[in-house]
């Protein structure tokens, strides 16, 4: 298993040019199945899970080509997927547990082909994470769902016919679910309590493209006019605000001063009203935004919500950077009940937080220091990252492939603006 190294101490200079989305790339991917017309999807990042997409969409029977994406700065690739028929309506277990998002072809699958067996999901590191508000939606719009054998069984002999539902929870994946689903579904769907977040908006502008009329795009009630019949579309993914945000953190962390190629601020407000109130400088540039700190750090209190609130994807990274500031720092997780896994590695390396129920009280000390340190989940893994980039000595991250899900070439970025780091194979 792969390891990385990081030597800290070294400022970050020079420039990052941010990736596509991982969390819209994925249900933009998924969206391909409603047709039998190609989509063209632009920027999309090489990550293990894409890849793991790829493999679930080709056993259902999805053409996929990749070509090398076009802009010089980005390694972005284009893919064009083409789902004219749909060869399989199972989902495996053996896919659906390496990747929750899989999930997100029970809709498609239900409103194309009036049936889909779709293994449960599982728990995993970061919560229970249940799939009952995809099953409540599916089934208000005409579903009939079992579960059986440790998969969901789905049937809409009929076809799915438009409804209006309304979300006891804002759930981004359920969202995309119905979302999907609407769109070939008969009649008018109204999602209300819907969520929000860029990489929703994203993915109903694609629909749009594809011919799908929805309206309320970016509020939190989404109507739907289910189509008969699907474009050809070409779209571009949105750029990824949870690594914009992680590379924000690691140049602040360092005092570093880097341009974030393509970074958004506006995707990110609440993320970057917290940075600033910690003594992050951040200023738009001609091609996104550069990061530097003006003095030292200053704990502040963060709590996770759904968009526009502040990201729980950039929870653990915001954790390790109140890990050096000034004071103290009271950091709620309010989106999912065990996403602290990272505080006894940053533990490890000195950092001084305690836990109590869904909060954590991180009290800034003066140094940290490397050490052998555990992967959890993908934004607890990036978290480490940046917390050794200011700890004095080495430090090794361990089960690296849970970076390899979400964050793109993250040591050959950080390598270019002058961190010490490096990949050690196997
Ligand atoms: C998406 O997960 C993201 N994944 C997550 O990113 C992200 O942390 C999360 O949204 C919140 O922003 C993808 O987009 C692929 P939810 P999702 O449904 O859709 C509860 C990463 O690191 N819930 O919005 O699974 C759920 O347990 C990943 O890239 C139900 O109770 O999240 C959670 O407490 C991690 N029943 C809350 O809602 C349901 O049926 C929000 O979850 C569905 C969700």
């Amino acid at each position: 298993m792969d390891r990385i190294r990081i030597r800290g101490g070294r400022q970050l200079k020079g420039e990052i040019t941010v990736s596509g989305a991982k969390n819209a790339a994925l249900p933009l991917m998924v969206a391909s199945m409603l047709s039998d017309k190609p989509l063209t999807l632009k920027n999309v990042p090489r990550l293990a899970d894409i890849s793991t997409m790829i493999q679930l969409l080709q056993q259902h029977g999805v053409e996929i080509q990749a070509a090398p994406g076009e802009n010089g700065h980005s390694h972005g690739t284009t893919l064009t997927l083409c789902g004219s028929k749909i060869t399989s309506t199972v989902a495996p277990y053996d896919i659906v547990r390496k990747m929750r998002a899989s999930v997100l072809v029970l809709g498609v699958l239900l409103a194309r082909e009036g049936e889909a067996r779709v293994s449960l999901p599982g728990g995993c590191a970061i919560g229970a994470r249940p799939v009952d508000l995809h099953i409540a939606g599916l089934r208000a719009m005409g579903a009939e769902i079992d579960i059986d054998g440790g998969y969901m069984v789905a049937r809409a002999p009929k076809g799915l016919k438009g409804a209006r539902y309304t979300f006891p929870k804002v759930s981004v994946g359920a969202t995309e679910n119905l979302m999907m689903a609407a769109a070939l579904a008969k009649g008018t769907t109204v999602l209300a309590n819907a969520a929000r977040e860029p990489e929703i908006i994203d993915l109903a502008e694609c629909l749009a493209k594809m011919g799908v009329p929805i309206t309320g795009i970016g509020t939190e009630t989404l109507t739907i006019e289910g189509a008969q019949q699907l474009k050809a579309a070409t779209h571009t993914v949105v750029p990824d605000r949870i690594e914009t945000g992680t590379y924000a953190m690691a140049v602040a962390m360092t005092a570093g001063d880097v341009e974030l190629v393509g970074g958004r601020l506006d995707l990110m407000e609440a993320a970057a009203q917290t940075l600033r109130a910690a003594g992050v400088v951040m200023e738009k540039t001609n091609r996104g935004f550069r990061v530097t700190r003006a003095n030292g750090l200053h704990g502040v209190d963060v709590m996770t919500e759904p968009y526009p609130g502040f990201p729980t994807d950039l929870q653990a990274q915001m954790m390790a950077l109140m890990t050096r500031a000034e004071g103290a720092s009271m950091i709620t997780e309010t989106i999912f009940e065990s996403r602290f896994m990272h505080v006894p590695e940053l533990a490890r390396m000195g950092a001084n937080v305690v836990v109590h129920g869904e909060s954590a009280l991180v009290r800034g000390v003066p140094k940290l220091r490397g050490a052998d340190v555990m992967a959890t989940d993908l934004r607890a893994s990036v978290s480490l990252a940046i917390a050794a980039l200011a700890a004095e000595g080495d430090t090794t991250l361990h089960r690296v492939y849970h970076l390899d899900r979400g964050f793109e070439r993250l040591e050959e970025k950080l390598a270019a603006c002058g961190a010490d780091i490096e990949r050690l194979k196997g």
